[in-house]
């Protein structure tokens, strides 16, 4: 039976004969033009696809205009009479074209790019469009990539422990690299490549400097060969105080030449083994990691050194700006925006500022980071969690890319309306020279990768959205359901409906009405919304509800934080308003009177109530739906999906009667009748 291992890349045969024998027909020859690294694994995916699809073994061939041919090539390169019917000035980049072509009578589907990471990306998407039973005859596809770095970043630890990771262990075998190729990175690359992904940081942001030795270098290296061919290229986390560590140095001031030299030779050494090495990403002044602000330096020293030395290799930093310190304790989530905003312009230009998509922290739900179109000079790179840190882990079932939508389709209002974050992400906005996006990875060493079954649908989401920021969830969801499971709409339907409507559940159940930050001590599993005795003030959840006789919520009004003001004018009059800021945000930006009205008539503590409530509903209504879906998927993979269902009904209860009982010892109303009562 199915274990999950594949991912999206099933080729179970097409039942239906009459679309079969279609295919059969349109893919009498398959012509791969070029041979290199790419090719041969463009060869062999198809080789795979159109026997496990169709039955067909596939045998490369010479293109002969009387035969239906699937041609897959560079312009520069297609035979003579195919060059004449296509057009490609609107071929970009990475970017790939697939179209059909009638010639005599004969009908040729062509697969173009420009280059070869183009070649395969076209090439996994045309497997998907006969993966999915599309119709083939009248492809007209241009297909660009609207982000230029689309990275996984591993929060993985040389000792194979995984920061917030909940599928196992790292798939990174340090011990046994660089002599030992373990089978798990191929099918990786591949994985990676099919929905994108061009790479990976592969060690965690609270970074150990021993990766920058040459012991581990080269173990780096033996990785960056595999991934190549596949268009991925290799990152990593670079600590700060590394010229300390592993330098011998007395210092890492990024301001001293001693220092400078140490850069300047490392990274020389890592680009003699890794020509096409993508750069650092680092985290510095943040939760205890070291910095320029050790040295009375700034971000920007920081950043402006090490992009110095990267630019002759042609390499980036990805320099974090998730940034808070217990110094500012009257409210962390204006930090980031503080320490960056004034510095735009200055950054070099192979530097990418990297933020979190809410101001705290990958919460079930937040407002837009408010350095999304503040910075009109300097690349910002949207940074997702993938993995569920704060929804639950690898045991709740919920969709992200439908929250990854809701932040990228917010309205920064920067440059008036329209204005959204997509547009600041694919550099639209202010017409970036590069763009970016990366994803906290979910995978292990978990047979399936990501633990929950459906959390392969938050690592495909993120890659399609990093591809194309404006793709909508739903039809991420739709894909991913007829590549994973089947194509028939019995089951695709209301699954798609259940995944759409997850992500508002666990908001409900977790998180409701702009909580945030109430999750138990450390781990983030479970509540503890009265944690209050922990070293810093910013860490206790009490400090995001301060829930008190007269209400709850954070008051970032102009007369509270003031964090409104660092949105753009129309967004801070809005959110600042208790009137007018969105219900989904109220306790975000105020802090509210237990009695006051919502919309619905009825007092905040019942909304609370009722929120919660439906929050759990929900979950049981996601249960039934999943029930019923017995006939369509394996019995294995339906008892693991129910078993963990079970436990989110369970936990979604734990949510509700943790947080109403605490907070009703503040409000000391009563609970609405609408909610079952805690037992
Ligand atoms: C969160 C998370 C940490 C992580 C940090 C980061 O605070 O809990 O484990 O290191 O984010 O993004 O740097």
């Amino acid at each position: 039976q199915d274990n999950g291992y594949d991912l999206w890349l099933k080729y179970d045969k097409i039942e239906n004969q009459t679309i079969a024998k279609e295919y059969r027909d349109h893919l009498k020859s398959i012509v791969v033009q070029d041979a290199d690294e790419t090719t041969a694994i463009i060869k062999k995916e198809l080789s795979l696809a159109l026997k496990g699809l169709l039955g067909v073994a596939f045998e490369p061939s010479t293109f002969d205009s009387n035969i239906n041919a699937l041609v897959i090539s560079k312009p520069e390169n297609l035979p003579e009479d195919l060059k004449k019917s296509i057009n490609t000035t609107k071929l970009e980049k990475d970017g790939f074209m697939i179209k059909a072509v009638t010639l005599s009578d004969k009908m040729h589907t062509l697969i173009i790019a420009k280059t070869n990471s183009g070649l395969l990306y076209g090439t996994f998407h045309f497997i998907r469009q006969l993966q999915q039973q599309k119709n083939i005859k009248n492809l007209e596809i241009v297909d660009n990539p609207q982000v230029d770095l689309r990275v996984l970043n591993h929060w993985d630890n040389l000792d194979r422990s995984v920061e917030r990771g909940y599928a196992g262990f790292s798939i990174w075998n340090w011990h046994t690299l660089p002599d030992f190729i373990d089978q798990r990175y191929i099918d990786y690359a591949r994985a990676n490549a099919s929905i994108g992904i061009n790479g990976t940081v592969l060690t965690n942001v609270n970074s150990n400097a021993l990766i920058l030795t040459p012991l581990y270098l080269d173990k780096v290296k033996a990785l960056a060969e595999v991934f190549r061919p596949y268009g991925i290229k290799v990152y990593l986390t670079a600590r700060f105080s590394a010229p300390i560590e592993i330098g011998g140095l007395d210092t890492a001031d990024p301001l001293d030449p001693k220092v400078i030299n140490w850069w300047k030779t490392k990274t020389a050494e890592i680009y003699k083994l890794i020509p096409d090495f993508g750069g650092f990403l680092v985290k510095a002044n943040s939760e205890g990691q070291p910095g320029p602000q050790n040295y009375g330096r700034t971000h920007l020293d920081g950043a402006n050194m090490m992009a110095s030395i990267l630019k002759p290799h042609n390499g980036v930093v990805m320099w974090r700006a998730f940034v808070y310190s217990e110094h500012d304790p009257t409210d962390r989530a204006k930090q980031a925006y503080s320490e960056f905003i004034p510095d735009d312009g200055n950054y070099l230009d192979n530097v990418l500022i990297q933020v979190k998509n809410g101001a705290i922290d990958f919460q079930p739900r937040e407002p837009f980071h408010p350095m999304f179109g503040a910075m009109p000079k300097t690349p910002l790179m949207m940074e997702f969690q993938i993995t569920k840190e704060y929804l639950g882990f690898a045991t709740h079932l919920v969709f992200l890319p439908k929250l990854f939508e809701e932040v990228l389709q917010s309205d920064t209002y920067q440059k008036g309306e329209g204005s959204t974050v997509a547009k600041v992400i694919d550099g639209s906005l202010h017409n970036k020279k590069i763009t970016g996006m990366a994803g906290v990875a979910n995978i292990g060493t978990d047979f399936n990768w990501t633990g929950h079954l459906f959390g392969q649908a938050d690592l495909y989401g993120f890659g399609r959205l990093a591809w194309n920021p404006n793709l909508e969830s739903a039809t991420i969801a739709e894909e991913w359901l007829q590549l994973t499971f089947t194509t028939n709409k019995e089951f695709v339907e209301p699954i798609k409906k259940l995944l759409l409507n997850s992500r508002e559940t666990v908001v409900n159940y977790m998180n409701p009405l702009g909580l945030h930050h109430i999750f138990d001590t450390g781990h983030h599993y479970g509540p503890g919304p009265w944690v209050s005795n922990l070293s810093r003030p910013e860490w206790n959840p009490v400090y995001y509800h301060k829930a008190d006789d007269q209400g709850i919520g954070f008051d970032r009004s102009f007369t509270g934080s003031n964090a409104v003001d660092q949105y753009a004018p129309e967004l801070a009059k809005k959110f600042g308003n208790i009137e007018t800021c969105p219900e989904a945000y109220l306790l975000w930006f105020h802090h509210v009177p237990w009695e006051y009205k919502l919309k619905n008539g009825r007092t905040l503590w019942d909304n609370l109530g009722i929120k919660y409530q439906q929050g759990v509903d929900e979950v049981k209504g996601m249960i039934k739906t999943w029930e019923a879906m017995k006939p369509y998927v394996n019995s294995k993979q339906h008892k693991e999906v129910t078993m963990r269902l079970n436990i989110q009904l369970k936990e979604a209860i734990w949510w509700k009667d943790a947080c109403m009982s605490y907070f009703k010892t503040f409000s000391k109303m009563d609970y609405p009748m609408e909610m079952e009562k805690p037992t």
